[in-house]
C-alpha cells in the first residue's frame, strides 16, 4: 500500500495509539493519520472526521486511493458529534487548539468511558488543555514531544480516571513531560522558556512587575534539571 510519508509529529501520534484499537481522527484535514493507522493494520477501522467539507474531501480521496473505504467512514461533523460510542476507543484530536481540543471532548458523551484513550496535540494553549483535563477528573498519564522544522510540540495520552487535580501553575506548562534528556522535550521546555523571557523583557521594559513569571521560569528550569542521585 501507497502511503504517503508522515512527519515526525504524527509518526509520534501514530506509536502512541494502541494496537488493535478503533481509532477516530479527530479534524482529519488531509487524512494522512488515520490513512497509516488502519491501512497499516495497526487498528483494524475507525474514523475520520472534519468540521469543512474540502479537507474532508482530501480525506476521503486518499481513503479511496488506498482501498480503506470498507474500514474507514469519513464524517463531516463538529469534532465526535456524529461518532457513536462503539466507533471510537482511541481518539486522536490534533493540530487543534487547545481551546477547540476541550469543546470537542466536553460535547462528547462517551469521553469518561472507561475503555476510551485520548491522544491529544495541541497547536496553542495546552495549558489551558492541561487545566480542563485535571479538572474534570482526566488523567494524563504520559507526554511525549516530537520536533519538526523548528517547531515543537508535546502530545498527551489521556484516560478518565475520575480523580479531579488542581495542577500547580508549573505543571500546566510542562504537563506529564517527565524525561527532558529526551532531546524533543528538552528543546520544548526550552522554547517555553524563551517564550517567558520575552514576555518578562516586555513587562520589564514597560515597568511592570514580572516577578510572577520569574518565579514560574526558576520552576520550569528546576524541573528540566537532572535530579542528583
Ligand atoms: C491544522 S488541521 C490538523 C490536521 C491533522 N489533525 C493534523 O494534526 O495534522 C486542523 C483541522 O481540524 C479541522 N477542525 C477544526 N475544528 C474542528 C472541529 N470542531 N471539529 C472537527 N474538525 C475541526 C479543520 O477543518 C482542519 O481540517
Amino acid at each position: 500500500m501507497n502511503l504517503p510519508p508522515l512527519d515526525a509529529r504524527l509518526r509520534l501520534i501514530v506509536s502512541m495509539v494502541r494496537r488493535g484499537r478503533a481509532a477516530a481522527d479527530v479534524g482529519t484535514d488531509h487524512g494522512k493519520l488515520i490513512a497509516h493507522l488502519v491501512g497499516t493494520g495497526r487498528c483494524p477501522g475507525g474514523c475520520a472526521t472534519d468540521i469543512r467539507p474540502g479537507p474532508l474531501s482530501k480525506a476521503r480521496e486518499l481513503v479511496d486511493a488506498l482501498g480503506l473505504q470498507d474500514r474507514v467512514q469519513v464524517l463531516l461533523c463538529d469534532g465526535l458529534a456524529d461518532v457513536a460510542d462503539h466507533m471510537a476507543e482511541d481518539i486522536v484530536i490534533a493540530g487543534m487548539g487547545g481551546d477547540t481540543i476541550v469543546h470537542i471532548m466536553e460535547s462528547w458523551p462517551y469521553s469518561k468511558g472507561e475503555d476510551k484513550h485520548f491522544l491529544l496535540q495541541a497547536m496553542t494553549k495546552p495549558e489551558v488543555l492541561r487545566s480542563w483535563l485535571w479538572q474534570n477528573g482526566f488523567e494524563i498519564r504520559e507526554e511525549r514531544c516530537a520536533s519538526q522544522s523548528g517547531h515543537f510540540y508535546s502530545v498527551m495520552s489521556v484516560f478518565y480516571s475520575g480523580v479531579v487535580k488542581q495542577p500547580a501553575e508549573v505543571e500546566r506548562y510542562l504537563g506529564a513531560i517527565e524525561d527532558f534528556s529526551d532531546p524533543d522535550a528538552w528543546a520544548y521546555g526550552r522554547k517555553l522558556l524563551y517564550q517567558f523571557e520575552q514576555k518578562v523583557a516586555g513587562m520589564e521594559l514597560a515597568g511592570q512587575d514580572a516577578s510572577h513569571w520569574k518565579e514560574l521560569m526558576e520552576q520550569i528550569n528546576a524541573r528540566m534539571t537532572p535530579k542528583e542521585v
